[in-house]
């Protein structure tokens, strides 16, 4: 007990520990969590006070194809309704989040040949020119380093691409055969090297995943040292093979928040959707474990529910972004203030030395 504070004091210090301790750490976690969680809460407030970013997703195409094991999107679902916001629907959603304070736009969605380089760079280009102000994140998947650099030039700011697992053998067991490990990280070198602030990320809980996974997790962060990270718990998605895995734990998912920011002080760290949908308090839990930035939902309301990773997504009430102000109500109630800055990563040194 004593020897994990040690180790937390430590990890917040110098940003790293080994395997073992992170082992260590895990084994413990009932014990510790709330000390966790207490470090992580001074580290974000020494780093970011009370500021809540937020950015505004817009859910682009639920076509993929690939068909990760996992995903309720996934190609071989047959059950899916198809969607694909054209030009003009995705620079709608960016012209309402404008309006509501919205200074970052994230367009995530599935592997969807039709968003082509001479589909997206124009589109890009264009978002820029009418909001010169506003920050573009993409989560579009894996795509060549040309891509990514002509998508960089046309305006991309930022990139979510989860790695999913560090480890390949775990990787496999959750994507079919056409993926390769390899790729993912080659993408999220590209993506670096290109001048992106780049996030990535993983499942907690999915199936498979070892306690000694997760450590490996944690190591892999502490090396690549991504400017986002999101994690949020594995949901079952009842149309996919892993229909009858239990969800992860949100306790768990709070913790691993917690070390992240102990790890990575100044991270972009979202309490995501996936953590609010596994318990009704996931959002702010999420927050009060260190995580300083919420993605609502911007996506036209008649697609929100065709966007659907896992079962139970929340999607409505204070995921909508017409509820911005219930948004900003309930995050006062604890102390926390939504901030419309673009919120980069580079902008975010401690607020006091
Ligand atoms: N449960 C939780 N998260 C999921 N994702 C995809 N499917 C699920 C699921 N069933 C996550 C993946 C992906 C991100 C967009 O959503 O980590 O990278």
């Amino acid at each position: 007990m004593n020897h994990c504070i040690t180790l937390l004091h430590q990890l917040s210090e110098h940003g790293k520990l080994a395997r073992t301790e992170y082992l260590h750490l895990l084994a413990h976690r009932k014990a510790i969590a709330e000390t966790a969680m207490e470090l992580a809460r001074e580290v974000r407030r020494k780093y970011y006070g009370t500021d809540v970013y937020i950015r505004g997703l817009i859910e682009v195409s639920n076509i993929c194809k690939n068909d990760c094991t996992y995903c309720g999107i996934r190609k071989s679902n047959q059950n899916v309704n198809r969607y694909r916001l054209n030009a003009e629907q995705i620079l709608s959603c960016c012209r309402a989040g404008y309006r509501l304070g919205f200074r970052t736009f994230v367009m995530q969605g599935g592997e969807d040949g039709s968003f082509t380089d001479e589909f997206l760079c124009p589109l890009l280009r264009q978002i820029k020119t009418e909001f010169p102000d506003c920050a573009i994140t993409l989560s579009l998947g894996e795509r060549s380093s040309e891509s990514y650099r002509l998508l960089r030039e046309a305006g991309a700011d930022r990139y979510l691409l989860r790695h999913e697992a560090c480890n390949e053998a775990l990787y496999r067991k959750l994507h079919p055969e056409t993926m390769l490990h390899e790729n993912r990280m080659r993408c999220l070198r590209d993506l670096r090297e290109l001048g992106y602030q780049v996030g990535a990320g993983f499942m907690v809980g999915a199936p498979f995943q070892t306690v000694e996974d997760l450590a490996d997790e944690l190591c892999f962060l502490q090396d690549f040292r991504p400017q986002m990270v999101g994690i949020g718990p594995f949901l079952p998605h009842h149309d996919t093979p892993f229909c009858d895995y239990e969800s992860g734990s949100a306790d768990l998912t709070v913790f691993l928040l917690a070390l992240i920011r102990l790890m990575l002080p100044n991270v972009l760290l979202p309490s995501t959707t996936a953590l609010n949908s596994v318990v009704p308090d996931g959002r702010i839990r999420g927050l009060q474990a260190g995580a300083n930035v919420v993605m609502p939902n911007l996506s036209p309301e008649d697609t929100r529910q065709l966007y659907q990773l896992y079962d139970n997504k929340k999607s409505s009430g204070l995921e909508s972004a017409e509820e911005m102000q219930k948004l900003k109500e309930s995050f006062a109630a604890y102390g926390y203030h939504i901030v419309t800055a673009r919120g980069d990563f580079r902008d975010c040194p401690p607020k006091k030395p």
